[in-house]
């Protein structure tokens, strides 16, 4: 029997081309799993009405462990019409899978590492003073609260009358009470204080242990004084626990454009589940982008990891594939780390960044050119291409079957 058995979820469009090219690589280190595949998604929604079936999900109580490729979502009406005939009217709502996995498995913490890779064309560059160009590199893990804040999901047009009787006893509301119900849509920004302190503690322990110098809580206390100074209030009492490790507080807006001045300057970073939705991806636009965005959704039992990017459509009938696989390699990485097997993770991410710093396999993206079926012909690597130069980059070679010794060939990866 394997020591591990993984759910892979590979949902629609090109989570079918990368989460079977991270299983290579994960059998090439000696990961000793089986995997067994679940439903997920668009295809699940027009047969089933439901995007996450219920057989994906007990796997998942069982297994406890999933890696996940990427879904397809459309707006309400085109949902249902998309649905088979047998269950159109029947009263079926689209709800996102993974927004329902997250909060029915808990997964209240996401964490988002955004590294660059030394020689990664995409990376951030910026102007010197007196001419030239420097490249400083990014080193920053972004934790986000991944059940609460506005997509708790509490949402309402044309709120119940309780509803709106509550809101009318804040002064707050006077403008709003003439609304007439259907011209009124309300997103409940709900923070709990035990869920705020949760994702600061998770992300001062990543602090402490990947040696960050400093946390930065991202929030915006200044005008959302309740949500987002709970959070702040909650970094304030947590940070007592880590004397070594800098707390500081920025608001998102002017965040989002601090870290294109100064990126370097961050270590982890934590935020409410929109903003930190909001400023890692902005931090993966520093490293790569969605090719090398990589994720972990942590619960106390379940954690399920995969690429940020979503099913991308107008490359998933490409034949060869032509998307970058990074970031679905980099979350089969973390999902080693998490268990445990952190040599079999070193390896596979020193492999990639001797690839990316050697620069003679690159996927459309990190050329720059417009993807599509020219891609290739322009001289980008298939996906196929990519994961075959990273398993070469492996060592010992990938036909070693048990836990291979693994000689970096890499430049590693800094920080961690
Ligand atoms: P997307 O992430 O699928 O694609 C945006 C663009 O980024 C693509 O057109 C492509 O040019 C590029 N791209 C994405 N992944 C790439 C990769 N691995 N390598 C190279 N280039 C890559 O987002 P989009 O187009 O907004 O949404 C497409 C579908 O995916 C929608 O149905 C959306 O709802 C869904 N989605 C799902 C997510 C998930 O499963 N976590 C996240 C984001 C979107
Ligand atoms: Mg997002």
């Amino acid at each position: 029997m394997a020591k591990y058995t993984v759910v892979t979820m590979p949902g629609d469009g090109i989570g079918n081309q990368v989460l079977p090219e991270a299983l290579r690589l994960l059998n090439a280190v000696g990961f000793d799993a089986e995997y067994i595949h679940a439903d997920i998604g668009w295809e699940c929604w027009r047969n089933q009405g439901n995007a996450l079936p219920e057989r994906t999900i007990s796997l998942l109580a069982r297994h406890k462990l999933g890696l996940f490729g990427a879904i397809t979502s459309k707006p309400k009406q085109q949902a249902e019409a998309e649905l088979i005939p047998e269950l159109k009217g029947k009263g079926c709502s689209y709800f996102s899978p993974i927004v329902t996995m997250r909060q029915r498995f808990h997964l209240d913490t996401c964490i988002r590492p955004c590294i660059s890779f030394a020689g990664n064309p995409l990376n951030f560059i910026r102007k010197k003073p007196n001419g030239g160009f420097e490249e400083p590199l990014v080193n920053v893990v972004v934790f986000r609260q991944n059940t609460e804040g506005l997509y708790a999901g509490v949402e309402w047009t044309n709120p119940p009358e309780p509803v709106r009787a509550a809101l009318s006893t804040h002064p707050k509301f006077k403008p709003f009470v003439g609304i007439p119900g259907p011209d009124l849509a309300l997103s409940v920004r709900i923070i709990t204080r035990p869920a705020a302190r949760k994702i600061c503690q998770a992300a001062f322990d990543w602090a402490k242990q990947y040696k960050y110098k400093s946390v930065t809580v991202c929030e915006k206390p200044n005008v959302l004084r309740e949500t987002s100074g709970m959070m702040e209030e909650e970094a304030k009492a947590v940070a007592k626990q880590y004397p070594g490790i800098v707390l500081s507080s920025t608001n998102i807006d002017a965040q989002t454009m601090w870290l294109t001045k100064n990126p370097e300057d961050y270590g982890v970073v934590v935020a409410s589940n929109l903003f930190g939705d909001v400023i890692s991806d902005a931090f993966a636009g520093l490293i790569g982008g969605l090719g090398f965005a990589a994720s972990g959704n942590i619960g106390d039992e379940v954690a399920v990891f995969e690429p940020t990017h979503g099913s991308a459509p107008k490359y998933a009938e490409l034949n060869p594939p032509i998307v970058n696989p990074i970031a679905m390699f980099l979350s089969a990485v973390m999902l080693l780390e998490h268990v445990g097997e952190t040599e079999k993770a070193r390896c596979i991410r020193d492999a990639i960044a001797a690839v990316v710093k050697e620069g003679k396999v690159r996927t459309y993206d990190m050329m720059r050119i417009p993807g599509g079926a020219r891609a290739i012909e322009e001289g980008a690597a298939s996906t196929f291409q990519m994961t075959n130069a990273i398993l070469e980059k492996l060592q010992p070679r990938a036909s070693v079957p048990a836990s291979p010794e693994c000689v970096a060939t890499g430049n590693g990866n800094r920080g961690r």
